[in-house]
């Protein structure tokens, strides 16, 4: 599986969306539609980026009871997406149901990724919010295996921690990692970050770059330099 770089489109708007893919346009980047965007515009914006020539990793993160999520991932199945996810903290048989949901007639899918504990999660809330007292790595590990054991296809976790996935799920297990800055850049609400290049040295195999780019005052020349970094 080739390296890449995920732009992370949070905007609010198709238009807005749109307007800052224009600056980027000769590079066509994968990107990645979150929450905000999809409440915003619905399917309509899966379709209008894949016409566009885009990849698409749909980050909706789903996490409810089986039968729920299984039948939200048959909808997600009828959209043309390269990439979906949900929290494996919904449990194996949640992840399981929800393989069989985006499954379709054909035997075709999306992947299919867990996001393990979020990069904006610190040891110390995890323990004092959600009172899970291991250690974040063990736990990311934890439920990595969980994904892999489920039948999925890798996770979402951080740069920091892909190189622990690789060792205890396999280096096809893919790791797609958010919480990358540069070193000169502002980490925002994120807790777990790297740079690129320290991401592609863990063995990351998709980065997630969200305001690094979208924020830069050249977005074209902060995706070039992050594929640089990650890429090569
Ligand atoms: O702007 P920034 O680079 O922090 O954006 C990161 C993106 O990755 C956001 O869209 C966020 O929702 C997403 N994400 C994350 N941590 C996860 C899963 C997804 O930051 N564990």
């Amino acid at each position: 599986m080739g390296k890449d770089v995920i732009i992370a489109c949070d905007f609010d708007s198709c238009e807005q969306t749109l307007s800052f893919l224009d600056k980027l346009e000769e590079h066509k980047p994968y990107v990645k539609i979150g929450m905000e965007l999809y409440y915003a515009e619905g399917p309509a914006i899966v379709k209008t980026l894949k016409e566009r020539g885009h990849k698409v990793f749909l980050d909706l993160k789903l996490h409810d009871i089986p039968n729920t999520v299984k039948k939200a991932m048959k909808v997600l199945s009828n959209l043309d997406i390269d990439m979906c996810n949900l929290h494996a903290a919904g449990t194996c048989k949640m992840m399981e149901a929800a393989l069989e949901g985006l499954t379709r007639e054909d035997g075709t899918r999306p992947l299919l990724i867990a996001v393990t504990q979020l990069t904006s999660t610190t040891q110390e809330r995890m323990e004092a919010d959600i009172l899970i007292e291991e250690p974040m790595e063990k736990v990311v590990g934890h439920y990595a295996y969980n994904a892999m054991i489920s039948g999925l296809d890798g996770v979402v976790c951080s740069p920091l921690e892909a190189d622990k996935v690789h060792n205890a799920c396999g280096s096809e297990f893919l790791t797609v990692t958010p919480g990358v800055r540069f070193a000169d850049d502002d980490k925002g609400d994120q807790a777990r970050v790297t740079t690129p290049a320290k991401a592609k040295e863990l063995g990351s195999d998709y980065i997630v770059v969200g305001r690094s780019i979208t924020g830069a005052k050249d977005p074209k020349a902060a995706y070039e330099r992050c594929v640089a970094e990650f890429v090569g």
